[in-house]
């Protein structure tokens, strides 16, 4: 076991240590920046028909669902079509409305898991075009599904899914930008900006796991919390999501994600000098709103840390703890924002002494309703 998990104390952390490799791998013959291409093998035969669908509905469930949230912004900002992102368990017992102008994208790391599976089959009955995002190949949602993309990210043993989320949200990009393409809501110019730098993205997760040895000093100061919040606004919610979803699977700290501007309307009434708060603050559109919502943690005696670009001045003034990643394009963000909460869920569980690999009560994937 010792030489599978190589070198590394648990799975999880040699699997967030291989996201350079996954993230690339998920690319690989896929885009061509010098040209402003993207080729998608699995969905080519639905090329046309992607011109001609009124909506995207993505169903997923757990860590696959925070990455269908990261999708919906992205094709709904490069490919300027209507997203709605669904938990499977909801959407297969509500009667949805589905025509066959629906595409529906199911996305499952283990392509198991059975509410997935049975949404899909509603979808399929109701007329839709269903694509699978999935990472074991041959498994039963890729035999479900019309068409797809595997992730391609390798075996993932943690039950916290690392590489599997950043693989999704990687594929995804590139539908947006696939889907965008067949249906000319983007430049060949910005396919070529955008691709090189999505081509760069790799190398900048390299750049952001550096962060490890900062973000244990992070855990140690939290680990006894009780509580936890995340906070991000736009694409970075989902990534206050998916953190708070790490933390919580694994170090049994009670762990709430919130969009930044939401705090107000509940979860600031939690926040006193027992609480972190953990904020995504990277130089995006959002920003300015995000620094006064620090502002509001920091009135109240909460303690904030943030993760933040390279080279940010304004919010290390204000933050107990800052991480930093590097700068990247807004829509590229999640992948390298996520890469430090991993970290810091995984050191946080290994200081608890909690079983990281295999957290209680959870399972790998649920294949019963
Ligand atoms: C379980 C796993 C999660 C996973 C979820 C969905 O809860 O513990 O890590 O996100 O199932 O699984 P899937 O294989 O469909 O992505």
């Amino acid at each position: 076991e010792m030489l599978e998990k190589g070198g590394y104390d648990h799975f999880m952390m040699k699997e967030i240590y291989e996201q350079p490799r996954s993230i690339r791998d998920c690319m690989r013959g896929r885009i061509y920046p010098q040209k402003g291409l993207v080729q998608l093998g699995g969905i080519k035969d639905y090329a046309d028909k992607l011109k001609n669908i009124d909506r995207i509905i993505i169903v997923a469930c757990g860590t696959s669902w925070h990455a269908g949230l990261v999708g919906e912004y992205l094709i709904e900002e490069y490919a300027r079509v209507p997203v709605e992102v669904e938990y499977a368990s909801e959407f297969r017992y509500r009667n949805p409305i589905i025509t066959d102008k629906d595409l529906v994208i199911a996305i499952s790391q283990s392509g198991e898991t059975a509410d997935t599976m049975a949404a899909i089959e509603l979808a399929k009955e109701r007329g839709a075009t269903i694509f699978g995002i999935c990472n074991v190949v041959g498994a039963s949602i890729p035999r479900l599904t019309h068409a797809g993309v595997y992730t391609h990210a390798g075996p993932e043993i943690g039950v916290a899914s690392t590489k599997a989320f950043t693989a999704q949200v990687t594929i995804l990009t590139l539908i947006a930008f696939y889907v965008a393409q067949q249906r000319g809501t983007i430049t060949e110019a910005k396919l070529v900006e955008y691709l090189t730098e999505l081509d760069s993205i790799p190398a900048l997760v390299e750049q952001t796991l550096k962060a490890n040895e900062q973000i244990k000093i992070i855990a140690e100061r939290f680990k006894d919390s009780a509580n936890c919040l995340f906070l991000g606004r736009g694409s970075s919610f989902p990534v206050a999501l998916e953190g708070a979803l790490k933390l919580k699977e694994i170090s049994y700290i009670h762990a709430e994600g919130y969009p930044a501007a939401e705090m107000k309307h509940g979860p600031i009434a939690l926040i006193d000098a027992d609480m972190p708060v953990v904020f995504i603050a990277t130089q995006n559109s959002s920003y300015e709103k995000v620094i006064s919502n620090i502002q509001e943690v920091k009135a109240r005696g909460g303690h904030v840390i943030a993760i933040v670009s390279e080279g940010d001045t304004t919010v290390k003034d204000m933050a107990e703890y800052v991480v930093e990643i590097p700068q990247t394009a807004e829509a590229f963000v999640p992948l390298l924002a996520t890469i430090p909460l991993q970290l810091l869920a995984y050191h946080i569980a290994v200081m608890r002494g909690c079983n990281v690999d295999q957290p209680r009560n959870l399972a790998k994937s649920v294949t019963v309703e």
